[in-house]
């Protein structure tokens, strides 16, 4: 039956829009040498071309716009006396005692930086580039990278010093975020459980808010983990969710806190949904949206449960100003003794020291007063809560282990950041954030085995492509695959901001693509938009007439065909179109190849709410009485961008006394 209330149609339509998700299936390009595991230290080098990849007991440097391309290896192996003694304190031959690389940074023009758990016994080394070989002497490794080759762990080189966030012992008990520099001894947190508890470090990196300082002095490293929270009375351990951060500057004190961190600060990072009284305990990555203002970077973290059974994974997003506000504002927490031995964590309402333990001011010349102040405070009451106050993106029976972001400029002109997430499973989803709310729109099986993405990198500027680790190999994939899409309605349904639908050639391309290489011939870089949007039989429209072309025209479904399957003879019925093109796209009906006037409804709405010369949605409806004979209806959507038609003949069909029309 044809729907009998034209709205009900529009908003299934709308539903449809945003809710088709793709499973595609896809050759992609992959490295992985026989006998050689754990892929899951990754390093780009955008301007060599090249990814380098930490592996066991080898690194790689292969080719980034084919990864399948090996330009160097180089193996290295633990020493035999190494191992009998890791042997000897009760780790695996097979697999402990073997080298795990985990840290791999680049260090100048020359060298890289690289770390092995080196058979629980850490050892860094130089990488010369020049023959891709290790350089002596082989330095000592602890604190910079784990002893366990699964223990959580993180590291950022910056402006060639190394921070790593680890643990300092055998038995990975002492955890610790240190800075490693030729010049100066390492400096870290205090070993004490209000500074660190448990942790288990996900990312660090650098947000340079000294672009202005030469000295950049305001730079700090920031470090996210999740560590069994002190402040919280739990029955067993409760996870928390943490932000912290150092400056960049700090020298460690001169009597209190010496090589110690003076301005190590923690916060609670928030991501729950407030209105179920539901939190999302456990942070597993975080993605750092670098603007050219530091203040506009937005920072994207992947959530789950503590207790795992709940199945659900979350999305939040951070803007910069508020993790700044918590940090130079927000109250301190401090312990106090309730009852004999009994602690609790409350509020610290006192006086802060002055000078400030909180500004990145030389910590040399900080009072004892104050040193003292900072080694006792290292949590802040106030948490850094998300962007809109809940998830960006909730998935249930889905867990999220990896998160990278980009920002994209569409046709539409409209900046979009586009959220790809690696999960347990080896699948990747990308979803975009549309009027603030996130949409997947791709799913793809990125990795043969359902194993957990390790590594997930993506470069914008050069290749375009992702870059995955994990146990087994080394995946590179595109960012969109625009070509899966057959038809212009299938292209404009993904809502993917990479995708367009060329009239032309009548192909799904990925506008990147087309700007960056002419892969599509006729579309040279500069009048993409006009070209995409202009029909093949009117090249001379005014490129700029409004924003909104880049898409053409084109009618969703259902399609009149599979509309008449419901249309009973001789009753009245309703026939409807659905199309999505620019501001002056109609939609003309015709029967038997006359043009029908009325009675027609017609809703338009603009894709972007309060937009009026963006994309439009039209829907149109007809509503004829019974059939008496024969009859062909079209409906043509006809725009500046082109036109699309949709037919079907009615066909009145006797059975026995009962009539039917058939398309
Ligand atoms: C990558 O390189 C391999 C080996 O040279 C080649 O067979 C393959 O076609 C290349 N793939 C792409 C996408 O260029
Ligand atoms: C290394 O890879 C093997 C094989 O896939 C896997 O079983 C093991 O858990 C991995 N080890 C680590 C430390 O990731
Ligand atoms: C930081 O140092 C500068 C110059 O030494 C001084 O003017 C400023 O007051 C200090 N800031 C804080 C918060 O101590
Ligand atoms: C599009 O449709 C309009 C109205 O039906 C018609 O005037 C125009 O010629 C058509 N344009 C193309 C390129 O088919």
């Amino acid at each position: 039956r044809v729907s009998p209330s034209p709205g009900s149609h529009l908003i299934s339509c709308l539903v449809v829009l945003f809710s088709v998700v793709w499973l595609v299936e896809l050759k992609l390009v992959e490295f992985s040498e026989p006998g050689i595991f754990n892929y899951s230290t990754l390093l780009l080098s955008e301007d060599k071309d090249v990814l380098y990849v930490g592996a066991r007991e080898a690194i790689f440097e292969l080719r980034m716009t084919n990864v399948s391309i090996k330009n160097n290896k180089v193996q290295w192996k633990v020493p035999e006396n190494h191992m009998t003694m890791c042997i000897v304190k009760g780790k695996s031959k097979e697999t402990d005692c073997l080298n795990y690389i985990r840290v791999l940074q680049v260090l100048d023009d020359k060298r890289l930086y690289v770390c092995g758990t080196h058979a629980f016994q850490p050892v860094c080394h130089y990488l010369s580039l020049k023959d891709f070989s290790l350089e002596g002497p082989a330095e000592d490794g602890r604190g910079k990278c784990s002893f366990d080759p699964s223990q959580s762990f993180t590291t950022v080189m910056v402006d060639g010093e190394l921070y790593s966030g680890t643990s300092y012992n055998f038995l990975g008990s002492e955890p610790i975020i240190s800075r490693y520099s030729l010049s100066q001894s390492l400096l870290r947190t205090e070993y004490s459980t209000s500074w660190l508890n448990e942790p288990s470090f996900v990312f660090a990196d650098v947000i340079r808010e000294g672009k202005n300082s030469a000295d950049g002095e305001d730079d700090k490293i920031y470090y996210f983990f999740t560590e069994v929270s002190v402040e919280y009375e739990f029955f067993g351990k409760l996870l928390i969710p943490r932000i912290a951060r150092v400056c960049k500057g700090d020298l460690g004190g001169q009597r209190t806190l010496q090589k110690k961190w003076t301005s190590f600060l923690k916060a609670k990072l928030v991501c729950s949904m407030p209105e179920l009284n539901f939190v999302f305990n456990v942070v597993t990555d975080v993605f750092i949206l670098k603007t050219a203002d530091w203040r506009e970077t937005v920072i994207y973290g992947v959530f789950t449960s503590q207790w795992g059974n709940v199945g659900l994974s979350a999305v939040c997003a951070y803007d910069m100003l508020s993790v700044e506000n918590v940090f130079s504002k927000g109250k301190y927490m401090q312990k106090a003794t309730v009852e004999q031995s009994h602690t609790k964590w409350v509020r610290y309402n006192g006086i802060t020291p002055h000078p400030s333990p909180r500004s990145c001011n030389s910590s040399l010349h900080l009072p004892d007063k104050t040193l003292q102040f900072v080694k006792d405070h290292p949590l802040l009451e106030d948490p850094v809560l998300p962007i809109g106050n809940g998830p960006k993106l909730i998935t249930k029976d889905v867990s999220y282990t990896q998160i990278a972001v980009e920002r994209v400029q569409a046709l539409d002109n409209n900046v979009y950041d586009v959220i790809f997430t690696g999960t347990d499973k080896g699948l990747l989803h990308k979803s975009v954030v549309y009027d603030g709310l996130v949409h997947t729109v791709e799913e793809i099986q990125l990795l043969h085995k359902s194993e957990p993405i390790k590594t997930l990198l993506l470069s914008s500027q050069g290749t375009r492509s992702l870059y995955a680790g994990s146990d087994s190999g080394v995946v590179q994939s595109p960012t969109a695959f625009c070509d899966k899409y057959p038809s212009c309605s299938d292209c404009i349904l993904t809502r993917d901001p990479y995708c367009a639908w060329d009239p032309d050639s009548s192909t799904c391309v990925n506008i990147f693509h087309t700007q960056a290489a002419s892969a599509v011939p006729p579309l040279s870089p500069v009048d993409t938009s006009s070209s995409l949007s202009t029909s093949g039989s009117s090249p001379s429209l005014p490129p700029s007439s409004t924003s909104s072309e880049g898409l053409g025209v084109c009618l969703l479904p259902p399609s009149l065909q599979d509309q008449a399957w419901g249309v009973q003879a001789q009753e009245a019925f309703l026939l409807f179109c659905l199309a999505l093109g620019p501001s002056d796209l109609q939609i003309h009906w015709q029967v038997n190849g006359a043009h029908l006037e009325t009675p027609i409804t017609e809703y338009r709405h603009p894709l972007v709410r309060g937009d009026p010369h963006g994309e439009v949605l039209v829907s149109s409806w007809v509503r004829e009485r019974a059939l008496v004979k024969d009859s062909s209806y079209q409906c043509v959507a006809a725009s500046s961008a082109g036109n699309d038609t949709s037919k079907v003949d009615l066909n009145i069909l006797s059975r026995g006394s009962d009539q039917r029309l058939l398309g």
